[in-house]
C-alpha cells in the first residue's frame, strides 16, 4: 500500500529546493541590508490568538484554519499567517518594555484550508517582515521599498504595486455609513455573503469576487475619501517618500485586504504570471493588533509573501539557475582503485571540497556518465597503474585539459582550490 500526499500539501524534490534556496538567500540578504532580524515561532498557537488577532469574521478564521483540541481539550490551530504570532511573541517576551522598537523577519510554513490550485496550497510558505513600535510613515515606505528591492534583486520587473489607506479605528464608522448608503439599494441583488457583510462589516464587501456583486462594488466610495486629517497626512507622506525613491504604485481605492487588523496603509504586489492567484505579497499597517491580543497600544507595519508564488514567477520567466556542481568526481577500476578513491574522497570532503564517487560499483562508462550528470568540475580515474605510481591525470571537465597530479589529498585539495579561484 502506498500513501497519498495530503491534499494541498507538497513535497519539494532537490531540483525544486534549489529554487527555494535562491529565493530564501536573496530574502535573507535584503533583510540584512534593511536590518530586519530573524524570529522563529511555533507552528501551533492557541486558536484564540488568531480569532482575536486576525478577526472573528474573516475568511481565514471562519473557513480556513486547521483547528484541533489538545489532550486537555484546549483549542489549538496551525498558524495561517505570521503577524499574529509575531505580536504574541513580542508580548510573551516583554519586548514592549525592554526593546519596544523591533524589525523582524520570518520564513516558514503556514496552513490554510483553501481550495488548492496553482499558487494556492493548504501548506504554503511565507516570508514576512514586521516593523513594530513606530507610527512613522518612513516605516511604511521602508517596508514597501524592502519588497521592491527583493523583486529587483531577483530580477523581477513588470510587477504592479497597489496602495491604499483604510484609515484608523475612528474613520471606520463614517466610512461604514457611507458604504451602507451606497449599497442600500443594491444589497438585495447581491450574494448572501455580502448581505451578511452589509450588517457586520461592509468594508469586506469590497473583497467580494462574485460576478453579480462586482458592478455594485465598482462604484463604491473608497476609504481614502473618509480619512481623518492625521490619517490623510500620514498617507500623503507615505506617498511622498515612495515618490522620492521613484517607486511606481497605483492607488487602488478598493484595496482593503482580507484580515481585520489593518489600519491606514495597505498594499499588494501583483504579478500577471500568477493567473487568478495574482498576489505576490501583501501587507500594511496594524496599529491596533498588539492591543487586541492583550498588549499596550503599539503600532506596527509589515508584509508577507508566498515563497511558492515567487518561485512560480521566476520559473515562468525562464530565469536560469546555476547548476549545483561537485568539485571532483573520482572514477575507479578494481578494488585497489576503489579503496583509494574512497579514502581520497573522504579526505577532500574534510578539506571542504564537494566530491563524489559511484557507490554502485558500475562500469567505467557508467561512472563517467554519472560524473557528467553531476556536472563535476574535475575528474580523476584511478586504476591499477595510478594506484601503483601514486599519480593520475586530473581532467578539467569544461576545457578538457588534463594535467598530472600526485594522489595526495593535500596536494589535490590545493590544486582544486586554485582552479576554483581561477574560475570565479
Ligand atoms: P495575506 O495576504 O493573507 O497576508 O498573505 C500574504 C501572501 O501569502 C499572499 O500575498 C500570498 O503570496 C501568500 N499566500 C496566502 N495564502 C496562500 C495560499 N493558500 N497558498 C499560497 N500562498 C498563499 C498575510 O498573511 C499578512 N500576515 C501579511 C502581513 C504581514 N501584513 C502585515 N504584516
Amino acid at each position: 500500500m502506498s500513501y497519498d500526499l495530503v491534499r494541498g500539501m507538497n513535497d519539494l524534490l532537490p531540483e525544486e529546493v534549489a529554487w527555494w534556496r535562491l529565493v530564501e538567500e536573496t530574502i535573507r540578504d535584503v533583510a540584512r541590508r534593511y536590518n530586519y532580524r530573524e524570529i522563529r515561532f511555533p507552528i501551533v498557537e492557541y486558536t484564540d490568538l488568531f480569532t482575536r488577532g486576525i478577526g472573528e469574521a474573516t475568511e481565514v478564521v471562519t473557513k480556513q484554519m486547521f483547528t484541533f483540541p489538545d489532550q486537555k481539550g484546549r483549542s489549538l490551530s496551525l498558524r495561517p499567517e505570521g503577524t499574529a504570532s509575531v505580536a504574541r511573541a513580542y508580548l510573551t517576551h516583554g519586548l514592549q518594555t525592554t526593546a519596544p522598537f523591533q524589525k523582524l523577519l520570518y520564513l516558514g510554513p503556514m496552513f490554510r484550508y483553501e481550495k488548492p490550485q496553482k499558487g494556492r496550497y493548504r501548506q504554503f510558505h511565507q516570508y514576512g517582515i514586521e516593523a513594530i513600535g513606530s507610527l512613522d510613515p518612513s516605516l511604511d515606505a521602508e517596508v514597501i521599498a524592502f519588497a521592491w528591492t527583493l523583486m529587483t534583486d531577483l530580477g523581477l520587473g513588470g510587477l504592479s504595486l497597489r496602495l491604499n489607506s483604510i484609515g484608523c479605528e475612528q474613520d471606520r464608522a463614517p466610512y461604514h455609513a457611507a458604504l451602507r448608503a451606497h449599497f442600500a439599494d443594491s444589497i438585495g441583488a447581491m450574494c448572501d455573503n455580502c448581505r451578511r457583510r452589509y450588517d457586520d462589516n461592509p468594508l469586506r464587501i469590497l473583497d467580494c469576487k462574485e460576478e453579480t456583486c462586482r458592478p455594485f462594488i465598482g462604484t463604491a466610495p473608497g476609504p481614502v475619501e473618509h480619512l481623518c486629517e492625521e490619517c490623510a497626512a500620514h498617507f500623503a507622506e507615505v506617498q511622498a517618500l515612495l515618490d522620492r525613491l521613484g517607486l511606481d504604485y497605483t492607488i487602488d481605492p478598493h484595496l482593503v485586504r482580507g484580515l481585520d487588523y489593518y489600519t491606514r496603509t495597505v498594499f499588494e504586489l501583483i504579478s500577471d504570471d500568477l493567473g487568478s492567484q495574482d498576489s505576490l505579497l501583501g501587507g500594511g499597517r496594524y496599529d491596533g493588533l498588539i492591543e487586541s491580543v492583550g498588549g499596550p497600544e503599539t503600532p506596527g507595519v509589515g508584509f508577507a509573501g508566498g515563497l511558492e508564488r515567487l518561485v512560480i514567477v521566476l520559473q515562468e520567466r525562464g530565469t536560469a539557475l546555476d547548476p549545483e556542481r561537485v568539485d571532483l568526481f573520482i572514477a575507479s577500476i578494481g578494488d585497489n582503485g576503489r579503496r583509494l578513491a574512497f579514502e581520497l574522497t573522504e579526505k577532500l570532503r574534510s578539506a571542504g571540497l564537494a566530491v563524489e564517487i559511484d557507490h554502485r560499483a558500475r562500469t567505467l562508462r557508467k561512472q563517467l556518465a554519472l560524473a557528467n550528470q553531476l556536472t563535476a568540475r574535475h575528474l580523476l580515474v584511478l586504476g591499477e597503474d595510478e594506484v601503483a605510481s601514486g599519480t593520475a591525470k586530473l581532467k578539467e571537465m569544461d576545457s578538457g585539459e588534463e594535467r598530472d597530479v600526485r594522489l595526495d589529498s593535500e596536494v589535490l585539495a590545493a590544486e582544486l582550490a586554485d582552479d576554483r579561484r581561477g574560475s570565479e
